[in-house]
C-alpha cells in the first residue's frame, strides 16, 4: 500500500549516490512530526465497502533545503483512483480564481491554458467563461467524466509523458496552472521534465501549494495527511530548480485553504526575467526548531478538543462536526472520536454523504441536519471557510446551534 521515503526530494539530501552524497546519520532526514498510524483522510466509504486501509503518518524535515515531506508515500493508484475531494464551489474560491486570472493576465495575454489536476472542471469552466482555451489532466475517472459532461475537455489520468504529449499535440498552453497538486506529487523531477513537454520559452506555470511556514506559523496540523506528500516551502522549491529548465520569478502569497502561495515559473530561456523572490526567502521559518513549537502546539489543540467533547457529552449536550474535509479525519482519528462522540458530520458533497468517517463510525450527512436535529454544538473542520459557514448557518446558530473551531486555539461562536 505504501513505500517508505528515506531522501529529500527537492534538494537529493540522504539519496545514495545523489551529487556524491552518501546516506548517513548526519545527512538524512530528521522526524518532526508524528501522528502514529492514520486511515487515508478522503476514504469515504459504506459500512460495508472495504477500505483502503492505514498507513503511518509521520514527517521527516530536510536539514539542508527545510522541505518536510512524509516518511512513506502511498500508492497513488489508491489514493486517486476513486477520489471524493470536489474542488469547492463556494464564494471563497470563485473570489480566489478570480485573483488567479489577475496574476495570469499581469504576466501574459495567451489564452491557452492547462490545468494539472483539474478535478470535476470547476476551475476550467471559470477560465473557459473568461474565453481561455482550457484543457486538463486528472487521475480520477469518477471527476474526469463530470468535467467532459460539462464540455470542458479533459485528459483522464496522472501527469506523465503520456497525458503531457497529448496535452501539448493539441497546442502547447501559455499558461499552466497546477493547485493543491504538487505537494502530492512522489517524483517531483518527472512532474519538472513533464513540465518541459507543455511549455513554449513564454509558458507561466503556476504551482499554487499550501505553504509550511503558514502552516507552521497558524499551527494546522489538520493539513497532514497522507495525501500531502511534501509541505513546501519557497526555499526547498529553489533547491528543487536549481538544476532544472526552469526559473521561479514571482511569488503570490493567497489566504486560501489557510494560507497558499502561487509560484510562478517560466523557462530559463525566457525573454521575460521577472522580479527577485530573495525578500520572500528572508521572512520564511520553516526550520527545526518552528516544527518542535508546532508539534507541541497540535498535541495541546488536539487534548482541548478532546477534553471539550468529553465534557460536553458528559454534560448530555450534543456534538456534531460539520464538513467532512480530508481535515476532520486527521482531527477525529487524532482525537480517537467515534459515533459517541460525534453524532454525525455534516458535508455538501454528494458522495460523501451516507458514508463513514475514515477509520470511525462517524456517518457524514446533508447539511440540512444541522436544522433538523439542532445540535448543542457543531465542531467545524471545514475552517478555512469560516466566514461563510458562519452566515449561511445563521438561522442555527439564532436556534441556539453554537460553532466550535478547533484551531488556532478552540474557540466558541
Ligand atoms: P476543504 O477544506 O476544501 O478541503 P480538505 O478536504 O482538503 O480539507 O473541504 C471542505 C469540505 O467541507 C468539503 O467536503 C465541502 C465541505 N463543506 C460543507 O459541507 N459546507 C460548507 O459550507 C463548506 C464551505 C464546505
Amino acid at each position: 500500500m505504501y513505500q517508505p521515503h528515506t531522501h529529500c526530494r527537492a534538494c537529493g539530501l540522504g539519496k545514495p549516490g545523489a551529487q556524491g552524497i552518501k546516506a548517513n546519520a548526519t545527512n538524512s532526514l530528521i522526524p518532526v512530526f508524528d501522528l502514529g498510524i492514520q486511515p487515508l483522510a478522503n476514504d469515504f466509504c459504506g459500512p460495508y465497502e472495504e477500505r483502503a486501509g492505514y498507513a503511518p503518518l509521520k514527517v521527516l524535515l530536510c536539514p539542508r533545503c527545510k522541505l518536510a515531506q512524509l516518511s512513506v508515500v502511498v500508492r497513488p493508484e489508491i489514493l486517486y483512483a476513486k477520489y471524493s475531494y470536489v474542488t469547492s464551489n463556494s464564494d471563497t474560491m470563485v473570489k480566489h480564481f478570480d485573483a488567479l486570472d489577475k496574476v495570469i493576465r499581469e504576466e501574459t495575454d495567451g489564452r491557452r491554458l492547462l490545468e494539472i489536476g483539474s478535478n470535476d472542471g470547476r476551475m476550467l469552466a471559470f477560465f473557459q467563461s473568461r474565453n481561455m482555451v482550457v484543457c486538463g489532466i486528472d487521475p480520477a475517472d469518477n471527476l474526469a467524466a463530470v468535467a467532459r459532461s460539462q464540455g470542458l475537455r479533459t485528459i483522464t489520468g496522472l501527469f506523465d509523458p503520456h497525458t503531457a504529449s497529448i496535452a501539448a499535440a493539441e497546442g502547447l498552453p501559455d499558461v499552466v496552472l497546477a493547485r493543491h497538486v504538487f505537494c502530492h506529487v512522489d517524483d517531483w523531477k518527472a512532474f519538472i521534465n513533464c513540465l518541459s513537454l507543455v511549455s513554449h520559452p513564454e509558458t507561466v506555470i503556476g504551482i499554487e501549494v499550501p505553504h509550511a511556514h503558514d502552516m507552521l506559523e497558524r499551527g494546522e496540523f489538520d493539513t497532514i495527511y497522507h495525501e500531502h506528500t511534501s509541505y513546501l516551502s519557497i526555499r526547498s522549491m529553489q533547491a528543487l530548480l536549481e538544476d532544472s529548465p526552469f526559473r521561479m520569478f514571482r511569488v503570490e502569497h493567497f489566504p486560501i485553504h489557510g494560507g497558499a502561495i502561487l509560484l510562478l515559473l517560466r523557462r530559463k530561456d525566457s525573454n521575460n526575467v521577472g522580479c527577485s523572490i530573495e525578500h520572500h526567502l528572508e521572512s520564511e521559518q520553516v526550520d527545526e526548531s518552528a516544527w518542535k513549537s508546532f508539534s507541541l502546539r497540535a498535541r495541546e489543540n488536539i487534548s482541548s478538543l478532546k477534553e471539550f467533547v468529553s465534557t460536553q457529552r458528559a454534560n448530555g449536550k450534543s456534538v456534531c462536526g460539520f464538513g467532512a474535509s480530508a481535515k476532520s479525519t486527521v482531527w477525529v482519528n487524532a482525537c480517537g472520536f467515534s459515533r459517541k462522540d460525534l453524532l454525525f458530520i455534516t458535508d455538501t458533497t454528494l458522495h460523501k454523504q451516507w458514508k463513514l468517517s475514515p477509520g470511525t463510525d462517524i456517518p457524514i450527512v446533508d447539511e440540512g441536519a444541522i436544522l433538523r436535529e439542532l445540535p448543542d454544538y457543531a465542531v467545524c473542520f471545514a475552517w478555512n471557510f469560516r466566514n461563510e459557514i458562519l452566515e449561511k448557518n445563521a438561522l442555527a446558530r439564532s436556534k441556539g446551534v453554537k460553532f466550535v473551531f478547533p484551531i488556532p486555539e478552540l474557540e466558541i461562536v
